[in-house]
């Protein structure tokens, strides 16, 4: 009996390794190739797809897989390192993101086109307002005086549920991203498909590590 739950929690390690893996390449591979699709600086708008992907499918991805016990890349570093490349990551993820909307935003402009008028541009909109707000509540986790209500832990578990939040919300903005003309018309479709699948794997294996870490933890 005891070593069959041996062999089960070594396959869910190894399970949990593999899925790791997986989402740091995908996040990478989908980065590099929004990047030849949009071949960023060849039109004011190429930077938008290309940022966007760089802030919530490299940098935020990076950013909270940097805390898995199974697959971050700082494995062997302690907390207090980790905590910085989460929070340097975040940083960067919200610069970009903030870059990439600007951007789009002033392209409209200049194009005399309407304001967050599709479903992309509502919920990017949504989506990078609340990668801004969970910024400001993690800089209350690195400096714990700022705020005085509700426990260091409560408000840590409170930073994960928002952030795994916030991510999934980055996640479909990419997808209803990839559903805009532009980008359907770029690319083959079985290639649209496997692009699509990309915001899902890592979206699933965040939601694993987080829901590990604390949900589920919390209530056993
Ligand atoms: C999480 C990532 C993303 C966020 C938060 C985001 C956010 C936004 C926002 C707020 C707008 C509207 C700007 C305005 O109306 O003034 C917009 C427009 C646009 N975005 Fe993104 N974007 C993301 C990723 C992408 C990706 C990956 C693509 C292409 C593959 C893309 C393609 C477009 C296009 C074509 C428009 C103009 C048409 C429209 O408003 O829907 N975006 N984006």
């Amino acid at each position: 009996m005891a070593q069959s739950s041996d062999m089960d929690t070594r396959l869910q390690r190894t399970l949990r390794v593999i899925s790791g893996a997986a989402a740091h390449l995908t996040a990478f591979i989908f980065t590099i190739y929004i990047f030849s699709v949009s071949q960023p600086g060849a039109t004011l708008f190429s930077w938008h797809p290309f940022l966007m992907c760089l802030a919530f499918s490299f940098f935020m991805t990076e950013a909270i897989l940097v805390f898995s016990p199974d697959s971050s890349l700082l494995r062997s570093f302690s907390r207090k390192a980790r905590v910085r490349a989460h929070w340097l990551l975040q940083l960067l993820s919200v610069l970009c993101a903030l870059l990439g909307v600007g951007i789009i935003y002033y392209n409209k402009v200049l194009q005399g086109k309407p304001h967050f008028s599709t479903w992309h541009g509502l919920v990017g909109l949504l989506t990078v307002v609340w990668a801004l707000i969970q910024n400001v509540g993690g800089i209350t986790l690195l400096y714990p005086k700022l705020v005085q209500r509700w426990t260091l832990a409560t408000r840590k578990l409170y930073h994960a549920t928002s952030g795994l939040l916030g991510y999934l919300l980055g996640c479909v903005s990419l997808l209803l991203g990839m559903c805009s003309l532009w980008f359907s018309a770029s690319v083959g479709s079985i290639t649209w498909y496997l692009c699509a699948l990309c915001p899902v794997i890592t979206g699933l294996v965040v939601m694993g590590q987080v829901s590990n870490a604390y949900l589920y933890r919390k209530r056993n």
